[in-house]
């Protein structure tokens, strides 16, 4: 017997005729005289049929068979009676009437239900990933994932991007995360460093004159671990010469039409909307603005400033804002303790409180609204809100950062909530006109916002020299956002020696410290470096989010888990004292204490 389809495609098309499929057991069901199987493949499932009348030998093998058995059988494909149709099932108006079956593997019983909505713990689905893969929506992602591989790779072919691989043994490229190093057995004591993107070899190949590369790129980063983060992940990474940031989103653009329409046939509409970084924190309170609802921050602080509530003013006189969103319909939804909730819920964001009032039809309610009784008030409040009776205004009352956090992070809480976001929907969006630096409140120092080698705007170069403030510069850089996520980012790059170095000053690099480090490529910048620019687009999240999955892990085949171990195999283990000796290297181990 050979295969002739997938157990998957098997529907009507195939009527009356005979056909033989290889693939595991789904389910079963033994009526006496007749026995239920489905097949599964990696297309999907089709219901075979075993009758002793048929076949004794093949309905002999159905009796033995378990799940996970693998099988292969032929038979003929029949239309399922009327009341049998599922009309779910791709293969749901025929089933195959078996005459011949074979054992081909046995299985011991699995440790978790091969099916979707698995209830098997993360871990358990690492160990078993093998398992874990074979179920449909875990099949699905990964189908949708070569489908983005493969759309980009025609994509950028055509609009002559040449795909060049660029190391992976190598030294450290400043992304911002923690490096993974691999030791030196020839040099002891000298690392390689895994690289974060290849952001300096791309830049190179522009130097090199390639023009136009990219690559479907593994990057490693060392960093704390959500969702949305992996240790290893992919990039979809490119660069270009001679083209300006708008020329370079407008073919990222092309490729994420390209993309949606070939993996869930999407078409989305371009150009994509372009908010600046500034307007974006201004209504959203965040860089990665989710577009799919409003609830935007509107700023009250003009309004308020000269009220008698305290924390209002006092925040203002501080130098800091007040600015508030309205939930429609909230007055009624959340009750003093639901919004006692949330207030303990914004505390992680440095806030004090969490102000709120509830809008009716003469006025606020609620113990701030004392403090507005004035109807001149009142309706500039709510006409800026754009509240009307009904909802619920949340304040918060800080320095711009804190207020942005909070109701940034609150807006999306209650959306997610409320089920005010269309699940359907796809929004890409373009933060632009990023600032160059940002301040990292963790190791209380200015980095790069985007990267080292990003280029100022325009008429912002001047920022980056001797004696002027380089935070107040913007940069050339953009970030493509889909509903809430950063999917990608990019910006044109410094070309010029003298510029890159100002910029390494710029982050507190001395002379000696930044020739040590990126000495290569200064140099570089030294022989005829054309202008370019790039951008990478993360294509776990790509897959993740067009797969409609909660965490990348589901659109990697061996992902790692949040304590970055790699279960199935136990990766991060011990290595052997002869390794080690070959590599020079003694390791402390840790006595319990
Ligand atoms: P950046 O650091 O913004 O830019 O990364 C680009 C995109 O890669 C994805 N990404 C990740 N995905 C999964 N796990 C991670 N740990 C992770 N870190 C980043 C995100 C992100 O938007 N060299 C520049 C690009 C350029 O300037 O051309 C870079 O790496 O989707
Ligand atoms: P208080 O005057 O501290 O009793 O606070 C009155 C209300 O204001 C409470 O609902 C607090 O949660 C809220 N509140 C206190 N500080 C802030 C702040 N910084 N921003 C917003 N609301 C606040």
């Amino acid at each position: 017997m050979k295969r002739t389809t997938y157990a998957g495609k098997v529907n009507e098309k195939f009527l009356d005729q005979k056909v033989v499929l290889d693939g595991w057991v789904a389910k079963k069901r033994n009526l006496g005289s007749l026995i239920f199987i489905d097949l599964r493949d990696r297309e999907g499932i089709v219901q075979l049929v075993f009758n002793e009348k048929d076949s004794e030998t093949a309905f002999k093998v159905a009796e033995a068979v378990k799940n996970e058995y693998v099988i292969e059988v032929s038979g003929q494909v029949v239309a399922r009676q009327e009341n049998e149709i599922n009309p779910d099932l791709f293969t749901g108006k025929v089933e195959v009437h078996v005459t011949d079956a074979e054992i081909l593997s046995k299985s011991k019983p699995v440790p978790f239900d091969i099916k979707d909505n698995t209830n098997a713990s993360d871990d358990l689905r690492l160990k078993y990933r093998y398992l874990d893969l074979r179920r449909a929506e875990m099949q699905r992602g990964l189908q949708i994932r070569n489908r983005i591989s493969q759309a980009t790779h025609s994509y950028l072919d055509e609009n002559g991007f040449l795909d060049i691989e660029t190391p992976e043994l190598t030294v450290s490229t400043p992304e911002g995360a923690r490096d993974y190093l691999v030791p030196s057995r020839v040099y002891p004591g000298s690392f390689y460093a895994l690289p974060q993107s290849p952001q300096q070899f791309k830049q190179m190949l522009m130097g090199a004159g390639f023009d136009r590369y990219y690559q479907i790129a593994r990057c490693f980063r060392d960093e704390d671990l959500r969702g949305d983060r992996q240790p290893e992940f992919t990039q979809i990474d490119l660069e270009a010469s001679f083209m300006s940031a708008e020329d370079i989103q407008e073919m990222t653009e092309g490729l994420i039409k390209r993309v949606m329409k070939e993996t869930i046939d999407y078409d989305v509409k371009l150009p994509f909307e372009r908010i600046t970084w500034q307007e974006s924190m201004d209504r959203f309170g965040t860089d990665q603005p989710d577009t799919r609802f409003k609830m935007e921050l509107k700023d009250l602080s003009e309004i308020v400033k000269d009220s008698e509530f305290k924390v209002f003013t006092s925040a203002v006189e501080a130098g800091g804002q007040v600015k508030a969103i309205a939930v429609p319909g909230g007055a009624s939804e959340y009750s003093r303790k639901e919004i006692d909730k949330y207030t303990e819920y914004v505390e992680r964001f440095g806030a004090k409180g969490l102000a709120w009032m509830k809008v009716t039809d003469d006025g606020f309610s609620g113990p701030v609204a004392k403090f507005f009784k004035d109807e001149a008030k009142i309706n500039e409040i709510k006409t800026k809100m754009e509240a009307n009776s009904g909802d619920l205004i949340l304040f918060a009352a800080d320095r711009a950062k804190v207020v942005a956090d909070t109701l940034g992070y609150l807006r999306v809480a209650i959306a997610t909530e409320q089920n005010m976001i269309p699940t359907d929907k796809f929004n890409f969006l373009w933060v632009v006109d990023w600032p160059l630096f940002e301040y990292d409140e963790g190791s209380k120092r200015w980095t790069a916002a985007h990267h080292p080698f990003t280029m100022p705007n325009v008429g912002d170069e001047h920022f980056l020299n001797e004696g002027e403030n380089p935070h107040e510069a913007h940069a050339q850089s953009y970030d493509i956002i889909l509903n809430g996520l950063e999917l990608g980012g990019g910006s044109i790059r410094i070309h010029t020696r003298e510029l890159q170095e100002k910029m390494f000053r710029a982050l507190g690099f001395t002379k000696e410290s930044a020739e040590s480090q990126f000495g290569y490529f200064l140099r570089a910048l030294d022989f005829g470096f054309p202008p370019h620019g790039g951008l990478a687009i993360g294509l776990d999240r790509f897959a993740r989010l067009i797969a409609g999955r909660n965490n990348i892990r589901d659109v990697i085949a061996f992902p790692k888990n949040s304590k970055a171990v790699e279960p199935l195999t136990s990766a991060p283990a011990a290595v052997s004292d002869k390794q080690l000796a070959d590599l020079e290297i003694s390791v402390n181990q840790k006595t319990e204490e």
